[in-house]
C-alpha cells in the first residue's frame, strides 16, 4: 500500500484552516493510507481548560465528517489527532477512518507535560484495528519513549503504528528506529513544525516527520521546517516475520526468556 504522511503546520484555533491544509496535501499526493499530526485540526498548545472546551470535538464531530468524506471519496485511510470531548472529560485522541467511516480511536496514556493540566489518560488501552491491508495501531507523541506502548501494539498484532506527534525534544526520530528493531513493525509518524507562544509557555516543534520498516530502515525523513508529505510503497506483510535469524525468532525468544524479566 501506499503510505503517506503529512507535516504540516497549524495555526492555533484555527480550525478550518488546518484541516483545509492537511486536505490540500493529501489531495497533493495520492495515497492509501495517510497518517496527519497530533491535534492537527486546533493546535496543540492550550493556555487554559476553556480552550479545550471551546476546541474539542465529539469522536464524530466536524473535523471526523470533513475526514470520513475525504477517505470515502478517495476510497483510502486516515489516522488523525484531535482533542476529543466525551460529555465534560478530554481526551489527547487519534482516530482511525477508512472508506467505511469511522473505524476506531485511541486516547492518548503517556501526556506530555502541561497535558496533564488539560486532558485525561486514555482509557481505551492500546487497540489494534483490522484494515483491508493490515493490522493498524496507534500511539500518539510522547508514548514513543514508553517501550511498552509499541510492543502491547505488537503483540497485538499490529503490523503498522501510526504515530500523530508534535514532537518538542528531539529524541523521537532516531528513537524509533528501535521501535521498529525491537517489535519488527512498520511506524508513520506525521509530526508537526513551527512553534506556538501562548500563555506564556513556547513550544517547537521538530519536523523530520518519518516511515521507519521494521528492519528498523528510515524509509522516508521528512525535513524539519517543511510543510511537505512523503509517499512509500510498502507490505504490511512485512512485519508478520518476527525472526530475525534461524535461531531468533525475537517474539518467540521473548517467551523463552519472560522468566528472566523483572
Ligand atoms: C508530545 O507528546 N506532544 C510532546
Amino acid at each position: 500500500m501506499k503510505l503517506s504522511i503529512v507535516q504540516t503546520n497549524p495555526t492555533f484555533d484555527e480550525v478550518q484552516k488546518n484541516i483545509d491544509e492537511a486536505i490540500a496535501l493529501m489531495e497533493s499526493s495520492p495515497a492509501d493510507f495517510y497518517v496527519l499530526p497530533e491535534l492537527f485540526n486546533t493546535g496543540y498548545n492550550f493556555s487554559t481548560v476553556e480552550e479545550v472546551e471551546q476546541l474539542a470535538e465529539p469522536i464524530e464531530g466536524i473535523t471526523s465528517t470533513i475526514l470520513k468524506a475525504f477517505a470515502h471519496q478517495r476510497q483510502c485511510y486516515i489516522v488523525y489527532g484531535f482533542a476529543e470531548s466525551d460529555d465534560d472529560v478530554f481526551y489527547n485522541s487519534s482516530a482511525l477512518v477508512g472508506p467505511t467511516g469511522l473505524i476506531g480511536i485511541y486516547r492518548k496514556v503517556h501526556l506530555y507535560y502541561r497535558e496533564n493540566i488539560f486532558f485525561k489518560r486514555g482509557n481505551l488501552g492500546f487497540p489494534v484495528f483490522n484494515t483491508e491491508f493490515g493490522k493498524i495501531g496507534m500511539m500518539i507523541c510522547f508514548d514513543w519513549l514508553f517501550p511498552e506502548a509499541a510492543r502491547t501494539l505488537a503483540l497485538k498484532g499490529a503490523q503498522l503504528i501510526a504515530h500523530p506527534s508534535n514532537l518538542v525534544l528531539p529524541y523521537c526520530p532516531d528513537a524509533m528506529v528501535t521501535r521498529c528493531l525491537e517489535n519488527r513493525v512498520f511506524t508513520a509518524t506525521a509530526n508537526r513544525i513551527g512553534s506556538e507562544d501562548r500563555g506564556g509557555f513556547k513550544f517547537s516543534y521538530i519536523g523530520k516527520s518519518e516511515i521507519v520498516s521494521p528492519n528498523g530502515e528510515i524509509l522516508t525523513r521528512l525535513p524539519d521546517n517543511e510543510v511537505n508529505t512523503a509517499v512509500i510503497d510498502i507490505d504490511l506483510n512485512e512485519a508478520s516475520n518476527k525472526r530475525l535469524n534461524e535461531f531468533n525468532d525475537i517474539f518467540k525468544e521473548r517467551l523463552k526468556s519472560v522468566n528472566h524479566y523483572l
